[in-house]
């Protein structure tokens, strides 16, 4: 082994110039590859004299060194002019806007009688959107094979057993939950989902949402249930707003009624919404009947009650006179845009 070996690769080295990051890589691969110039010196290393190690030793691993440093400079160097050099951003370009998404029709109303029944001292309760039979109509005063079912057809899931599960039809039977659950006084409202075995029209559809009301207390009376609709419909649909009331049929409720309120289009002349009467019908609702308290262990003898229910879609098509039903289910976007800037109280 010679000192001039080693000095002749110093030398290489020194001179050493890359152009593109592949020469880095083939000077690296010539001199510290397996086969390269140094770690053929390495080599040769392990054959000269214990006397001479120390002569050679050094000088080798400085080198080794002097190699690697050559190679990380010129790789670092290159490897920024090659990113420098590549294309460049254009700073000028507009970014890209986020779109923002708005409240669905629905939501937008559900969240406005939420808020003002809040306001009236109302809690929200949520139930199963698969129930069981006796949820959704025994205890609500609807006997086995009674004809009131046929009101409301029904998607059974387990038909045949005693108390079949099914689609909850309507949100009365978070009526009953609340009673089995919460103590008495009861002051609550329940939105939800509620299911149909409906033709799908612009006017009926098998899958639509409703809000339901129930007030328990004592000396409730029919004069309460009227008051707190007509506060409901003025908050609703503005200070102006008429209610009247029709008598109906729900086995839940006795009395019953349903409620029109005065048209705020056309304002009681009569337009093509209201078809001509000067009033929409919102909801249904009544005295909450002696044999739906006594079956959620509420003594009726003390304790009297109303309760109310109404269809989410029906009352944003008539704030929005949206004339098909169908439109709140498709997601089309022109029709969702709509509401971007739909007003929330
Ligand atoms: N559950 C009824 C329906 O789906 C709506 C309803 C009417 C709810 C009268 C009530 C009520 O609580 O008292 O058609």
């Amino acid at each position: 082994m010679k000192k001039e070996d080693i000095q002749q690769v110093i030398s290489e080295l020194q001179a050493l110039k890359c152009e593109t990051l592949k020469d880095v890589e083939e000077a690296r691969v010539h001199f510290l590859g397996k086969k390269g110039v140094i770690t053929a010196l390495f080599e040769e290393f392990r054959t000269v004299d214990r006397e001479q190690k120390a002569e050679f030793g050094r000088p080798l691993n400085e080198l080794k060194q002097l190699a690697i440093a050559k190679v990380e400079e010129l790789r670092d160097s290159l490897a920024l002019s090659e990113a420098a050099s590549g294309p460049r951003e254009d700073l000028s370009m507009p970014g890209d806007t986020l779109e923002l998404g708005s409240r669905h029709p629905v939501s937008i109303v559900r969240k406005e009688i939420v808020d003002i029944f809040r306001k009236f001292g109302y809690d929200v309760a949520e139930g199963p959107e698969i129930e069981d039979d006796y949820h959704v109509f025994e205890a609500l005063n609807f006997p086995p094979n009674h004809p009131a079912r046929d009101m409301q057809d029904t998607f059974f899931i387990s038909a045949g057993h005693p108390n079949p599960l099914l689609l909850r039809t309507h949100t009365s039977s978070v009526q009953v939950r609340a009673m089995e659950k919460m103590s008495l006084p009861i002051r609550v409202i329940c939105p939800g989902r509620v299911f149909r075995n409906e033709a799908i029209s612009a006017r009926a559809h098998c899958i639509f949402h409703q809000v339901e009301g129930l007030y328990i207390d004592e000396n409730v009376t029919f004069a309460d249930l009227k008051q707190a609709i007509l506060l409901f419909a003025r908050e609703m649909f503005g200070p102006d707003t008429q209610i009247r009331m029709r008598p109906s049929y729900f086995p839940f409720t006795e009395p019953s009624a349903e409620v029109d309120v005065s048209c705020n289009i056309c304002h009681g002349k009569g337009c093509n919404i209201c078809k001509g009467t000067g009033w929409l019908e919102i909801l249904g609702c009544g005295m909450v009947d002696p044999n739906v308290l006594k079956a959620s262990g509420i003594d009726p003898e003390k304790y009297s009650g109303f309760a109310f229910g109404m269809g989410l879609e029906r009352i944003a098509m008539l704030k929005w006179q949206v004339n098909d039903l169908r439109h709140y289910f498709e997601n089309d976007l022109r029709f969702l845009r709509e509401f971007s800037t739909a007003v929330e109280v």
